[in-house]
Formats: C-alpha cells, structure tokens, sequence
C-alpha cells in the first residue's frame, strides 16, 4: 500500500533549472568556458562539484580540487543570492494543488533532494509546511543515482521504499528511485524520465486522480 511520497524539488516543485543556468552560464563566461542549455540539462539532479566536473568535461579541461570547490562557490552565491526574488507564485503549475491534496488525505510527505539550498528555496515558496521529512544535499553523502536520499526520506517516515512513490524530473533520480525500490514518477520528456513507472509531461497533469488510477492496486 502506498503510504508516503518523496519529492524532488529542482524541477519538480518549482523551476529552478532556469536561475542554475544563470548562475552557471555567468561563472563560465567569467571563466571563458563553453555552456549552454544543452550541458545544463546534464546537471538535472546532480550535486554541485559533479556539475562543475560536468562543465569542465565538456571543456576538456581540469582544475585542482581547491580551485573547483571556490569555483562552486561563487556559483552558489550567484544562485543563493537569485533566489531572493522566488516567491509563492513560483510553484511549477500543478505541485502546490498536489502537495495540498497529499496533505488533505494524510499521507506522508518527504523532500528529497540533492540540493543544499533546498530549505531556502522552501522557505520562499512557503512550502516548508507540505513536509514532514526534509531530505536535502546535507542529509547524505552519496548523490543520485545512489538511492540514498529516497531511503532516507522513507526511513525518516518509517515507511518502506515499496509503500513510497519519488516524484523526480531527472534521469539520474529515476535511476536513483529504481535502485532503492520505490515506484516512480517522471516530470519531463520519455528520452529523460521515460524509465519511470509512470510518466507525465509536466506536473500540471500529475494529479492524485491520475496517481491513483494508475497504481490502482497500491490505493
Ligand atoms: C539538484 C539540481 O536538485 O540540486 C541540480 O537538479 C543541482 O542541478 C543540485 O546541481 C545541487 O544543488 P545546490 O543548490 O546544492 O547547488
Ligand atoms: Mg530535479
């Protein structure tokens, strides 16, 4: 029986793709490195110093671990300082309706996400309430596709990972909700989240109606 559901955040509950991307693309102008939508695309879900890792692949260029790690830093402070302009409008459409409706018929609901500003991007959607269990880039040291922080959330509602449905919108966390056991959801296009036990374009569609309908069994 389905019991509790697990969240990603970037790209699920809100779109945060889009402030990375600044974020990024303003670091690799800076550092005269190639960037586009394309490579930001690979950094769905993934930590931090892997996405930098990432951008220098594609650059077919390496830096000693300190230069990263301050790289990835004035990246954050780009992104962090960003952030002060999202606001409770900035739900992706459909979540906040989900996540009310979870709440609703009692269910049990965790975040779980790869990012260490998770908090403050819920605190500016006002969305902190929505959760019982906040699972972020500081709850685990293995990152997606590890299954990790899935089982940390479910651990944390002492559920089972096979009465917990993951929401994720990246090809690694789908991987990632597989390898631990969990029913999935994908938010995105088949070449991404096609791999998901269930999977809708966007968050708009992905109602409690739908979700119940298809793991019928499960409710
Ligand atoms: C994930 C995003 O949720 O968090 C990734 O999809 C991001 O793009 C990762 O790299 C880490 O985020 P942060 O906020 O800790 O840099
Ligand atoms: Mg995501």
């Amino acid at each position: 029986m389905i019991k509790g559901f697990i969240f990603d955040l970037d790209g699920v509950i809100t779109d945060t793709a889009e402030l990375h991307y600044k974020a990024w693309k303003a670091l690799a102008d800076e550092m005269n490195w190639d960037f586009d939508f394309e490579v930001n695309d690979k950094l769905r879900g993934i930590s931090r110093l892997d996405s930098i890792k990432v951008i220098l692949d594609h650059n077919n260029t390496s830096l000693d671990n300190a230069t990263l790690q301050q790289l990835a830093t004035k990246k954050n402070d780009l992104y962090v300082a960003s952030l002060d302009d999202m606001g409770s409008d900035d739900y992706l459409p459909g979540a906040r309706e989900l996540l009310t409706h979870l709440r609703t018929e009692g269910f049990n609901v965790a975040l779980g996400s790869a990012s260490k500003n998770a908090e403050k991007v819920l605190q500016q959607l006002n969305a902190t309430a929505y959760f019982d269990v906040i699972g972020d880039g500081h709850s685990v040291s293995k990152s997606k596709p590890a299954p990790d922080i899935f089982l940390f959330g479910a651990e944390k509602m002492k559920l089972q990972p096979e009465e917990c449905i993951v929401f994720e919108d990246a090809e690694s966390g789908v991987d990632a909700a597989k390898a631990g056991g969990f029913y999935s959801v994908g938010i995105g296009p088949k070449e991404r989240v096609g791999h998901a036990d269930l999977r809708f374009d966007s968050m708009a569609e992905a109602t409690l109606f739908e979700i119940k309908s298809y793991f019928a069994d499960l409710f």
